[in-house]
């Protein structure tokens, strides 16, 4: 266990639940050639933190978690032109570790902080409005005028991503897992706004778009949403599969696409949308630019100190969130 002052990671050594992760001290070091010693204000908690954890996606053990964190840089190594001292910035795409009080970072995974995107916004937002800003206007290109069905809209990123949808002119039907959080849905500015059981979902989509279906579906939340997200895409529509919240989705052949209405599937990830430092920084100036301009409020649902990631591991899971949760080292 480190004590409350020295630098500290959370780390874990085995694949499980949340009880295994620990606070271990740490030894930052000076920045080598290329790197930045970053100070970490804020670390992002993300859904995807709890798949390293679990073992879905397999990591090398020993391990530290996290992929985003925000702060203030502290020293830059040989090379590095673009920070100094006293810079606020931020990375979003790992390498996994960022539960820690402070990290030595490659310059070209950060990017600078914009007056008025304090830490703590950041932390809460680069990886999951970043992941909006691919799958609505890289990924889907979404269209104004188009319905688009969000799972899970009162979360992390269906949160970010129902406002920047409305924001372009799309009409959000969003679903959320409790009445409570359909109300914030609604409240973030989704044209409708559900909290049924997913048994009905498709129907009430259906209603809610003259029996056509929706454009377009982003699909969170994989296992549990799959099947209302085949039953509620319209003819010739899109379906992206962006997560298992709830569970890997079921394989599908070519053939379900055609009977289910000559559909389209993908199945991206930010990693491939922000592969190189240009796409990164260009995908977090659109982002800040939406926050900037009001467009997108970021909603800080939860804090949690560092500490205590385990039991922010407990409420995400549990479905017990809303917005964003980050982690105050
Ligand atoms: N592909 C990418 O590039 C990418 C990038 C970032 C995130 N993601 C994915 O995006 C999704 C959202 O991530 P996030 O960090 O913003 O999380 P989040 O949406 O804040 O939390 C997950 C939400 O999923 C819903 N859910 C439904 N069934 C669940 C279950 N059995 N267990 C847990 N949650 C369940 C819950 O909302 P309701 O109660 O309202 O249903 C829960 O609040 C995750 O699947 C994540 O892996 C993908």
């Amino acid at each position: 266990m480190a004590d409350s002052d020295s630098p500290f990671a959370i780390r874990f050594h085995q694949t499980g639940g949340p009880e295994i992760l620990v606070s271990e001290p740490i030894d930052v070091g000076e920045p080598g050639s290329g790197q930045v010693r970053l100070r970490h204000e804020a670390v992002g908690l993300n859904f995807i933190d709890t798949y390293f954890r679990t073992g879905l996606y397999p990591i090398e053990l020993p391990s530290g978690l996290g992929n985003e964190a925000a702060g203030v840089v502290e020293a830059v190594g040989e090379g590095v032109s673009d920070f100094q001292p006293g810079d606020r910035a931020g990375y979003f795409t790992g390498p996994v570790g960022a539960y820690a009080t402070h990290r030595l970072v490659e310059a070209d995974r950060l990017v600078k902080l914009p007056e008025g995107i304090a830490s703590e916004q950041a932390a809460a937002a680069m990886l999951k409005g970043c992941t909006a800003e691919y799958l609505i206007e890289r990924c889907a290109r979404v269209q104004s005028g188009q319905a688009v069905l969000v799972h899970a809209a009162a979360g992390g990123v269906g949160s970010i991503a129902m406002q920047w949808l409305e924001a372009i002119g799309a009409r959000v039907i969003a679903h959320s897992g409790s009445t409570a959080k359909a109300r914030l849905a609604a409240e973030l500015g989704a044209a409708v706004s559900l909290d049924c059981p997913m048994e009905q979902l498709a129907t009430m989509v259906r209603e809610a778009t003259a029996g056509e279906g929706v454009a377009v579906v982003l699909d969170g939340v994989g296992a549990a949403s799959w099947e209302a997200s085949l039953a509620s895409v319209a003819r010739r529509g899109l379906i992206v599969s962006y997560g298992n919240a709830s569970g890997p989705v079921p394989s599908l052949t070519p053939l379900d696409l055609m009977r289910r209405g000559s559909i389209f599937v993908t199945r991206p990830t930010l990693a491939d949308y922000c592969a190189t430092p240009e796409a990164m920084r260009a995908s977090a100036a659109r982002l800040f630019e939406m926050m900037l301009s009001g467009k997108v409020k970021v909603q800080i649902g939860a804090r949690y100190p560092l500490a205590e990631a385990a039991q922010a591991h407990r409420a995400l899971e549990a479905r017990a969130t809303t917005g964003s949760t980050v982690l105050i080292p």
